[in-house]
């Protein structure tokens, strides 16, 4: 009996030293982890930003961040400012903790980290001369005149949109209202890879658009706001 006992007892033991796995009991993947401590790239990004930015950073109403060009064209101080800090008067939250949003700089740092190492592709676009990312608005009524040449064709002479070309409005107050003047920067240097919208070396059928050009074209858009979205109120019957 009490050999029995014994082995029972050892074989209990060694069952026990032998597995991490009593049952309930959760296995690392299982365990808590504590929403500041989360550092995988899917989680985060899935998350936070795929919902606006697509799934894999393309395809989503906001623009594509898997785009090698925009990774060009904006730097990691660039990258972590917006998402720290959002983009006021738009749907761009703020995420920093420090601006009432929910991911710590480690975080940030970690998910800009991450898109530049899958996302970023920099000889793609080794030798294209990028206009800067951010710069004042040009003019106006050259801007006019560079749409007319750059952007017409696709978006039509107002901006409307050409069937089976560029289907939405570009000119709508509603659009307009929520992007902001360094969102139509950023499309018109990087335009839309995933929706068919060249960047500014194709927007204008052939030469790249200048710097002044880009920033031209911007002006007109901007120009285009209107003082109070939304009004006049469609008539309703
Ligand atoms: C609710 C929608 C929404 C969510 C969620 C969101 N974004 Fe955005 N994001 C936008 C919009 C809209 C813009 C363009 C704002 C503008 O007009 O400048 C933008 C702009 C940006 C830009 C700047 C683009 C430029 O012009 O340089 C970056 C970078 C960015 N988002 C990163 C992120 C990251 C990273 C996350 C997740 C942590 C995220 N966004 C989550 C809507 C969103
Ligand atoms: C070859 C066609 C083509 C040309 C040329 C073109 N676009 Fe686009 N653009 C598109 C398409 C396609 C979209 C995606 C949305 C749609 O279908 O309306 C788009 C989207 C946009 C958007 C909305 C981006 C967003 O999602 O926030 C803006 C703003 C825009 N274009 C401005 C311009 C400007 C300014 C020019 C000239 C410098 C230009 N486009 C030239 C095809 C074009």
């Amino acid at each position: 009996m009490r050999r029995v006992a014994g082995a029972l007892v050892a074989a209990t033991l060694a069952l026990l030293a032998g597995c991490d796995s009593l049952p309930g009991r959760p296995t690392p993947d299982q365990r808590y982890v504590r929403p500041e401590q989360v550092t995988d790239f899917a989680t985060l990004y899935g998350q936070n930003c795929s919902g606006c930015h697509g799934a894999d950073g393309r395809l989503g109403p906001a623009h594509p961040l898997n785009d090698p060009l925009y990774l060009a064209l904006a730097d990691d101080a660039d990258l972590i400012r917006v998402t720290s800090r959002g983009v006021a008067g738009t749907t761009m939250p703020a995420f920093a903790l420090s601006a009432g949003g929910t991911l710590t700089d480690a975080q940030i740092a970690a998910l800009v980290r991450e898109m530049r190492a899958r996302w970023a592709r920099p000889l793609d676009v080794a030798g294209v001369s990028l206009p800067a990312y951010a710069a004042p608005l040009g003019d106006v009524q050259r801007g006019a005149a560079a749409y007319a040449q750059a952007c017409a064709s696709c978006h039509g002479a107002e901006g409307a949109g050409v069937a089976g070309k560029a289907k939405g409005s570009i000119v709508d107050g509603s659009y307009l209202a929520l992007v902001s003047d360094q969102g139509l920067r950023t499309t018109v240097i990087a335009g839309r890879n995933d929706l068919g919208m060249p960047d500014f070396r194709g927007a204008a059928g052939g030469a790249p658009l200048t710097a002044t050009q880009v920033a031209d074209v911007v002006a007109w858009l901007a120009a285009q706001r209107p003082a109070f979205p939304g009004s006049p109120y469609p008539e309703t019957n």
